[in-house]
């Protein structure tokens, strides 16, 4: 490096820890040397949420957040503005893409035990961030004010209203409103503006968490526990290899990847079959006309599925709505329901590995039931597979200090 530019790196470093940061957290953070491609979501999470920012804010720029003016100004956004078209559907792509993203991400860690001791907290803020995901996509979905944006909106905020006692003063809380009206939209588009700078803030939690425990890896070995000293440090994990340029790199081959996968959705099936822009939502919202079946965007169908599951007792559909939110909530204590000896699922027994695959295909399951219209074959299904879901939680201290598990290699494997 040039005698300058070494000086007014200096300067800086002086005034703040540039290449202390780019050290700890680059070029000397050290990573376990077998991570593989379930390695790169947490990226493309941080890539995905970079998209959604900058299109929103352009989108922002033309977009009416009045009931009178909403559906018309993305027909605008669409026709009229330069590339619009291009920006709203790499808005509403990138919606879709954040959550199979994210869903990817989250079941990685149920393979390595990436929410066991010591990344319980890593884990459990990251529940929060789904958590504000999830809500910036509801409030988000009302924007365009399409048929389904409208009573997608009405179904969801009228469950508030089950709620005992403050169910009904809720519901119009939230609205604003005694139904779905202008009021609602507006105080959606402020809260849709606001909360992925909230998930910003919460990722920039994620990553000091993982910091500071560092990474776990396939085999769920603590590299840090293990023996010292590298080709780049006689202190540093043998088994870590630096985070910059050897993952940086790898991950950058992630990005690649997936940015063509998302430019072919992008341009060439961006409703995706309905899946992620649906037809009735290109028809302006009519309070007046309910669509022959409502239901919500596939990433919120497992969850739509268990609250149809529960039938409404004493007619309150409450105890679906407990359900619903108790399939989400239950992950918080996930952390201290896992009993076993050992963390990943490389070294776990056929219980634990049956019940992972069991777990899965339920919530795959439940996302496709939740998707179909009400029918009594469908709504038995899905009372089963919402019991395998819980099933897999509620049952883990037990299956998992049964399950005969493997020896676990000291140091990390390829
Ligand atoms: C905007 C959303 C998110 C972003 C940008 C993000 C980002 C990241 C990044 C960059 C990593 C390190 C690389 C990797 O191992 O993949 C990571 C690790 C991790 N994330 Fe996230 N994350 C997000 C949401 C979540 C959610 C929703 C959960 C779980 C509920 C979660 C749980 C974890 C765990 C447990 C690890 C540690 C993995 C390990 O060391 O094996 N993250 N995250």
């Amino acid at each position: 490096m040039s005698a300058e530019k070494t000086e007014n790196l200096s300067w800086i470093d002086k005034r703040f820890p540039l290449t202390e940061t780019w050290r700890n957290h680059l070029s000397e953070y050290y990573a376990p040397k077998n991570l593989n491609f379930w390695s790169f979501f947490g990226s493309l999470a941080i890539l995905t949420l970079v998209i959604q920012i900058l299109t929103g804010i352009w989108l922002a720029m033309s977009y009416k957040p009045d009931a009178t003016l909403a559906f018309a100004s993305v027909e605008y956004i669409m026709r009229d503005v330069d590339w619009g078209w291009l920006i709203r559907y790499m808005h509403s792509t990138g919606a879709s893409m954040f959550f199979i993203v994210i869903y990817l991400h989250m079941f990685r860690a149920l393979l390595w035990g990436s929410y066991r001791k010591p990344r319980e907290l890593l884990w459990i803020i990251g529940i929060v961030i789904y958590l504000a995901m999830m809500a910036t996509a509801f409030f988000g979905y009302l924007l365009p004010w399409g048929q389904m944006s409208y009573w997608g909106a009405q179904v969801i905020v009228n469950l508030f209203a089950a709620v005992p006692v403050v169910g009904e003063d809720l519901s119009v809380w939230v609205r604003g409103d005694y139904v779905i009206s202008d009021a609602t939209l507006n105080r959606f588009f402020a809260f849709h503006f606001l909360l992925p700078f909230v998930i910003a803030a919460l990722v920039f939690l994620h990553i000091v968490a993982l910091h500071h425990v560092g990474s776990n890896n396939p085999d769920g070995i603590e590299i840090k526990n293990g023996p010292k000293g590298n080709r780049w440090s006689d202190k540093a994990p043998a088994d870590g290899i630096p985070f910059h340029p050897y993952y940086t790199v790898k991950d950058f081959m992630g990005v690649v990847v997936f940015l063509a996968i998302f430019s072919l959705v992008m341009f060439y099936a961006p409703t995706f079959g309905g899946l992620f822009l649906e037809a009735p939502n290109f028809q302006p919202a009519n309070p007046m006309q309910t669509p022959v079946h409502i239901a919500p965007v596939w990433y919120f169908t497992p969850f739509y599925a268990m609250l149809r599951a529960v039938p409404p007792m004493w007619g309150s559909q409450f105890p679906g709505v407990v359900v619903m939110f108790a399939a989400i909530l239950i992950l918080f204590v996930l952390p201290w329901l896992d009993r076993s000896p050992v963390k990943s699922m490389r070294y776990k027994g056929p219980i634990f590995k049956w019940a992972t695959a069991i777990f899965a295909v339920s919530f795959v399951v439940l996302a496709w039931l939740g998707m179909k219209p009400v029918s009594d074959l469908y709504t038995l299904l899905s009372q089963i597979f919402t019991a395998l879901y819980f099933a897999y939680f509620l049952l883990m201290p037990i299956y998992s200090s049964l399950d005969k598990t493997k020896p676990v290699p000291e140091r990390v494997t390829s």
